[in-house]
C-alpha cells in the first residue's frame, strides 16, 4: 500500500525472562486504513500493540506511532490515539460506564457524544452499573466506547469482538467501517478470519513473534498457484490417472467422502483436463466450483498449522 504508515515497527524485540514474545518484528500499519493483525495465541500480538501504545518497553528495535516514540512522546500521543486493551482490561472496577465516558470526553477537545456512543453500542441498560458487575461482553463494549470517545486519529483494538454476541459484533463492525470512512487508522487484532476479511484493508499475520505474511486480503488469496477447484463424485475414486493428467504442481485430494479438491494454478486448460477426465470416467462433477484459496487456508499455512 502506497500510503505513509501510521505505525512503523522495525526490528522489534521483547523478551519476558526466557520467553521471546516478539522476535525481530518489522512491519508497517498504513494510515487511514484498517489493519488486522492475526496470529496464534501467544504469537506476540498484544505485546506488540501494547508497545505501540507505550504500555510496555521494547528490549530493542524502533517503533514510531504517528511519527513519534510511544514511550517518550506519550503526552503528545495520548489525545490522538485510542486504546482498547484485550478483554476490556484497565478500568477502575467501581466506576460506572456513563461517568467514565463523560470524564474521558472532558479530557478531549472534540469528543464524541457519550450518550450517542452508549446508544450505538447497546449500552443504555448497563451505563449506570459499576463496571465490575457488567458481563464480559458489556465491559468490552464500554472499553470500545472509551477507546473511541476522544475521536482518535489512530485506534488500537485488541480483539474488540471476542466473546460478543452476533448482533453486537455486527454493530461493532459497522462502527469500525465508519471509522475507516472517516479516515481513522484502525489496528485490530483478531482470531476471526471473517472479521479480517470483512474489515481489513491490510492483513498482517504474525507467528512466534515474527512477521509471517502481509498484504490485502485479495493479495494474500490471489497468489500464483492458489486456485482451488472443488467437485463432488462417487467416494474413493482412484485419482492416480487424474494426477498424471494434471500439471505436477497440482494437488488432488478427496477431502470428504466423495468431495474432491484440486489445488493448482487454475486456468481454462486445467479445467478442461479435469472435466475431460471426469467424462472419461463417467463422473458428473457435481457442484463443480472454481475459486480461490481462503484467507483461512493462507493463515493455517503461514502459521504452520496446515492440515
Ligand atoms: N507480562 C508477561 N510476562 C511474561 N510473559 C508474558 C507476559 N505477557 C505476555 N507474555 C508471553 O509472551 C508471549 C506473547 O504473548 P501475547 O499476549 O503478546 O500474545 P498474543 O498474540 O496477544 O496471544 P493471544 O492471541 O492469546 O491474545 C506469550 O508466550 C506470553 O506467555
Ligand atoms: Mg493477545
Amino acid at each position: 500500500m502506497n500510503v505513509s504508515p501510521a505505525v512503523d515497527i522495525d526490528g522489534l524485540v521483547k523478551r519476558y525472562g526466557h520467553t521471546t514474545a516478539v522476535d525481530g518484528l518489522s512491519v508497517r500499519f498504513p494510515a487511514g486504513a484498517v489493519t488486522a493483525v492475526l496470529g496464534p495465541n501467544g504469537a506476540g500480538k498484544t505485546t506488540t500493540v501494547e508497545i505501540c501504545e507505550g504500555l510496555r518497553r521494547a528490549d530493542s528495535g524502533r517503533v514510531r506511532v504517528l511519527g513519534r516514540d510511544p514511550l517518550r512522546d506519550g503526552a503528545v500521543l495520548r489525545p490522538r490515539v485510542g486504546v482498547m486493551l484485550q478483554e476490556g482490561a484497565g478500568f477502575y472496577p467501581g466506576a460506572r460506564a456513563i461517568d467514565m465516558l463523560t470524564h474521558l470526553a472532558r479530557l478531549h477537545r472534540t469528543p464524541l457524544d457519550a450518550d450517542q456512543l452508549i446508544e450505538r453500542l447497546g449500552l443504555r441498560q448497563s451505563a449506570g452499573t459499576p463496571l465490575r458487575r457488567l458481563s464480559g461482553g458489556q465491559r468490552q463494549r464500554v472499553a470500545l466506547a472509551a477507546a473511541l470517545i476522544g475521536r482518535p486519529e489512530l485506534v488500537f483494538l485488541d480483539e474488540p469482538t471476542a466473546g460478543l454476541d452476533p448482533h453486537v459484533r455486527r454493530a461493532t463492525w459497522d462502527l469500525i467501517s465508519e471509522l475507516r470512512s472517516d479516515g481513522v487508522t484502525v489496528v485490530l487484532t483478531t482470531h476471526l478470519i471473517d472479521e479480517a476479511e470483512q474489515l481489513a484493508d491490510h492483513v498482517v499475520i504474525i507467528d512466534a513473534g515474527r512477521l509471517a505474511v502481509e498484504g490485502s486480503p485479495q493479495e494474500l488469496t490471489a497468489g500464483v498457484g492458489d486456485g482451488v477447484i472443488t467437485f463432488g463424485g462417487p467416494p474413493r475414486l482412484d485419482l492416480s490417472s487424474l494426477r498424471a493428467a494434471l500439471p505436477e504442481t497440482a494437488e488432488v485430494r478427496e477431502v470428504t467422502p466423495g468431495g474432491y479438491q484440486v489445488t493448482a494454478s487454475v486456468d481454462p486448460h486445467l479445467l478442461a483436463t479435469l472435466t475431460s477426465w471426469c467424462a472419461t470416467h463417467d463422473i458428473l462433477a457435481e457442484g463443480l466450483q472454481v475459486g480461490r484459496r481462503s484467507l483461512e487456508d493462507i493463515y493455517l499455512e503461514a502459521t504452520g498449522r496446515a492440515r
